[in-house]
């Protein structure tokens, strides 16, 4: 079936994986990619595919109502895929405000340009959807329910069964919305947005709320590219706080994975949770790349371990984020392909095999190179 599919953010680490599965997977798709092209976004990372006779790249910002309205109609654009949005939190603690404007503003006008062009066509809502890419942040924070903290790894793959026997708590796609930074309001903001387009117009949404992704192409202020690039130049390591708080790693080729099949199978109005079951305290994560990435340049066990540097904490830094992703496992058949063990090797290598490409996004020039091509536009 040909249909024509618009993916925002499609430049930044997650949407150019996405964008990358739909341009091979489905030749009889178009796949218009739009991206505003900011800091985080970077064209590098979909080299491979940029010349597909399926793929078109739009710069352009979603906050600008009149641009989403022609862009839309312009390639009969029937299903959307969202990520674009600010989604670094230190960022968030800094600027409040251009949160807003993209993840709240920006979702605003994308759904508002959707419906006003799905409503001039005859078959209206037939085959329509707008899927809103979300976070498991919007849920708030988890208490670290075990007297001795988790254990490193927690859990590896363990079935949500043996965490609750554990006495930990998940968030369900029923946990109740509290988010704390200024990046996770503006994100459960959006969620409401979009939720209220099906509630008051019927327009055909979906929302998912993931857990934090790591993989190839992810910008160097998150937490596993910037250490693998500070221990591959001996820069040191800055631990918030203790180091104690806990994550959910999924690798991100398992959520573009997910995103497929939501986007062709998921219910309508419906909200999926997609996680690892892959709990880390930070500091034992941490450990994990020092040795992959010692390992792997050759260095002596232990080698860069002196490089762990405990710096004050984030403010209003969330403890513990867990996903519990039964209901997508039990309705779509999905759950993660890779062992936490080997997404992380395959990432450590990834980083060190592409020294160019961090060293381009590190220097600021692919920045500049994309303000000279889009000069006017
Ligand atoms: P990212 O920062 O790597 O990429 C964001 C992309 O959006 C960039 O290409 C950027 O240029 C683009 N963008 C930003 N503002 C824009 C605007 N106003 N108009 C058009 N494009 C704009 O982010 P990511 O980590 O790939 O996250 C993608 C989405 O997934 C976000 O919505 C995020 O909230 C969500 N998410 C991320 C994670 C994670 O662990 N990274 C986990 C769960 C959900
Ligand atoms: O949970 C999903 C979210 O995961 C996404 O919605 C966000 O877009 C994504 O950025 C991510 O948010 P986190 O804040 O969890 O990711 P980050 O990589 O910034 O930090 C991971 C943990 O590591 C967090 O507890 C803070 C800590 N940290 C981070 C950095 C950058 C450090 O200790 N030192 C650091 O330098």
């Amino acid at each position: 079936m040909k249909r024509n599919i618009l993916i925002t953010g499609g430049a930044g680490f997650i949407g150019s994986h996405v964008v990358r599965l739909f341009v091979n997977k489905y030749p009889d798709y178009h796949i218009v990619n739009l991206d505003k092209l900011t800091y985080a976004g970077n064209l590098e990372n979909l080299k491979d595919i940029e010349t597909a006779p399926n793929y078109t790249f739009v710069r352009a910002d979603i906050a600008d109502l009149d641009e989403m309205r022609r862009i839309i109609s312009e390639h009969k654009i029937d299903g959307i895929i969202h990520l674009a949005a600010e989604s670094h939190v230190d960022r968030s603690i800094k600027d409040p405000f251009t949160f807003a404007r993209t993840n709240v503003m920006g979702t605003l006008a994308l759904l508002q340009a959707a419906k006003e062009y799905w409503d001039t066509l005859p078959e209206g809502y037939e085959g329509k959807l707008f899927y809103h890419i979300s976070t498991d942040e919007v849920y708030g924070a988890l208490e670290l329910t075990h007297p001795e903290g988790i254990p490193a790894p927690f859990t590896t793959r363990a079935s949500a069964g043996e965490h609750e026997a554990y006495g930990e708590k998940f968030f369900t796609e029923t946990t109740k919305y509290n988010p704390h930074s200024p990046y996770s309001a503006s994100k459960a903001s959006s969620d409401h947005f979009v939720r209220a387009y099906h509630d008051t117009y019927g327009l055909p949404t979906l929302v998912t709320n993931c857990s934090n992704n790591y993989g190839p192409y992810q910008f160097p202020e998150k937490l596993i590219p910037l250490f693998i690039n500070n221990i591959r130049h001996g820069k040191p390591l800055p631990v918030y706080g203790k180091g104690e708080n806990v994550r959910d790693w999924l690798f991100v080729e398992d959520h573009a994975r997910a995103i497929d099949l939501i986007f062709h199978k998921g219910k309508v109005a419906d909200t999926y949770n997609i996680g690892g079951f892959n709990e880390w305290k930070n500091i034992d994560l941490i450990r994990v790349i020092i040795r992959t990435v010692d390992r792997l340049l050759g260095n002596p066990e232990g080698h860069s371990d002196g490089l762990i540097t405990y710096v004050t904490d984030r403010l209003g830094h969330d403890m513990r984020y867990a996903i519990d992703s039964r209901k997508l496992q039990a309705e779509l058949g999905w759950e993660p392909s890779l062992q936490f063990e080997e997404g992380i090797e395959k990432t450590v290598r990834w980083y060190l095999d592409h020294q160019e490409w961090m060293d381009r996004i590190t220097s600021g020039d692919y920045e500049r190179y994309y303000d000279e091509m889009y000069k006017g536009r």
